[in-house]
């Protein structure tokens, strides 16, 4: 299994060019089963949970096809690929599959919809809480689905098609609007989800199934009104920058000091996170094309954060946060409130000389002079970068193992630290 070995103490300078949302990409993928005609996604990052969902997708009958490399206007190395779902061959989505990331769960909105049965493996995904299903479960049925869980698997099937319903989430998820959202476009009537995910992704979504012909109204409210159609239509969509890899290494040069352009970064999209950064004592300069972020000598204050759905501090970048506080002046008390197990880097941090202490869904921690170099262990995708965050300015080494996880969600981590001055490397083993 590969490591990544950081040698700390190097300022961050230069610039980081930021790559398409995974978090979008996914949902937009899967996207493509709602109609006969290819999705064409720009901006496509590569990554392992990108190659997943390929496989999923594939499996189910769609065709894939990745355009010839092109400049891109951010300076990223971002695809273009074609996925077309003419023919829907086999509406079961096996465990072996599903098991290896949640989001691929999500397939049953849109095979339920276009082809009014799915049969979805329960879920896997980076171990951070219980993370039910019932949200999903309870809008498809809301929608005239008839569903049962058997053997591990849930078995949807709407042999009239969907019935457009109003239902409001009583609770806020990202995953269950997305799948409804989904599912609502090809619903025969009106469907009003009310209480739904307000995260740029579930936007970026609902503007591509505009694109395709959806009739959405309230996109980027709490309630999203879907008059139903025959069928959508083939459509070409560039994914939005990833918010939280802008926020991640916006942290790593908080934490490092320097001054690095997040080239294609939008401010709008992590609005929260940016201004908690400046109450930390960082320079924020939104620009046209990114965001410059700098720290120059000044020390970092402590700042108090509770995570919350959007436009809240998100939970994505909670972990990173708790990385940087670990070298503020003084004490910070930051509060999970999304997920009920989301604090497994706070052992490992800990290996690395962090003083931190957990009370339930509150972890305070008290700012160390220096962290020294440690080997930890990666736990999930978000926890495993704050490490690698807390490492570039460790003394001595870190090493990351289980890094793939890191694969999963962040693009040449490695290529685009180093290009920056950080000493950071893959070690194959
Ligand atoms: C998505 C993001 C993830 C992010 C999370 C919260 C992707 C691929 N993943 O995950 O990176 O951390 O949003 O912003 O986009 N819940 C239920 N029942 C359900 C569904 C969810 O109780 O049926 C709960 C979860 O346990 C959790 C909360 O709702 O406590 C939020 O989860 P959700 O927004 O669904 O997260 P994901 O969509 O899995």
């Amino acid at each position: 299994m590969d490591s990544i070995v950081v040698t700390g103490g190097n300022r961050l300078n230069g610039v980081i060019p930021i790559s398409g949302a995974k978090n979008a990409t996914l949902p937009l993928m899967i996207a493509s089963l709602l109609s006969s005609e290819p999705l064409i996604l720009e901006n496509v990052p590569h990554l392992a949970d990108v190659e997943s969902l390929v496989r999923i997708l594939t499996n189910h009958g769609v065709d894939y096809r990745v355009e010839g490399k092109r400049k891109q206007p951010n300076g990223c190395d971002g695809r273009t690929i074609h996925f077309s779902a003419d023919d829907i061959v086999d509406t079961t989505a096996p465990y072996e599959l599903v098991s290896k990331m949640r989001a691929s769960f999500w397939v049953i909105g849109p095979l339920l919809a276009r082809m009014h049965e799915a049969t979805v493996s329960l879920p896997g995904g980076c171990a951070i809480g219980q993370r039910p299903v019932d949200l999903f479960i309870d809008s498809l049925a809301a929608l005239g689905a008839d569903i049962k869980v058997e053997n591990g698997y849930v078995i949807a099937n709407a042999p009239g098609g969907l019935v457009g319903a109003t239902y409001a989430f009583p609770k806020v998820s990202v995953g269950a609007t997305h799948v409804a959202l989904m599912a609502a476009t090809l619903a025969k009537g009106t469907t009003v989800l009310e209480n739904a995910a307000r995260e740029p992704e579930v936007t970026d979504l609902a503007n591509c199934l505009v694109g395709m012909g959806a009739r959405i109204s309230g996109i980027g409210t709490s309630t999203l009104t879907i008059e139903g159609v025959e069928e959508l239509y083939g459509y070409r969509h560039r994914v939005l920058p990833d918010r939280i890899e802008t926020g991640t290494y916006a942290m790593a040069v908080a934490m490092t000091g320097g001054d690095v352009f997040l080239k294609g970064a939008e401010p709008g999209l992590l609005q929260s996170a940016l201004d908690t950064l400046v109450e930390a004592g960082v320079t924020i300069e939104p620009k046209n094309d990114g965001i410059r972020v700098a720290r120059n000598g000044a020390a970092l204050k402590p700042v108090n954060v509770s995570t919350d759905p959007y436009p809240g501090f998100p939970t994505d970048l909670q972990a990173q946060f708790m990385g940087l506080m670990t070298m503020a002046d003084g004490v910070s008390d930051i509060q999970e409130t999304i997920f009920e197990n989301r604090f497994m880097h706070v052992q490992e941090l800990a290996r690395l000389g962090a003083n931190i202490s957990v009370d339930g869904n509150t972890a305070t921690v008290t700012g160390v002079k220096t962290l020294t170099g440690a080997e930890v262990m990666a736990t999930d995708l978000r926890a495993s970068v704050s490490l690698v965050i807390a490492g570039l300015v460790a003394e001595g080494k870190t090493t990351v193992s289980r890094v793939y996880h890191l694969d999963r969600g962040f693009e040449r981590l490695e290529e685009k630290l180093s290009r920056c001055g950080a000493v950071i490397e893959r070690v194959s083993g």
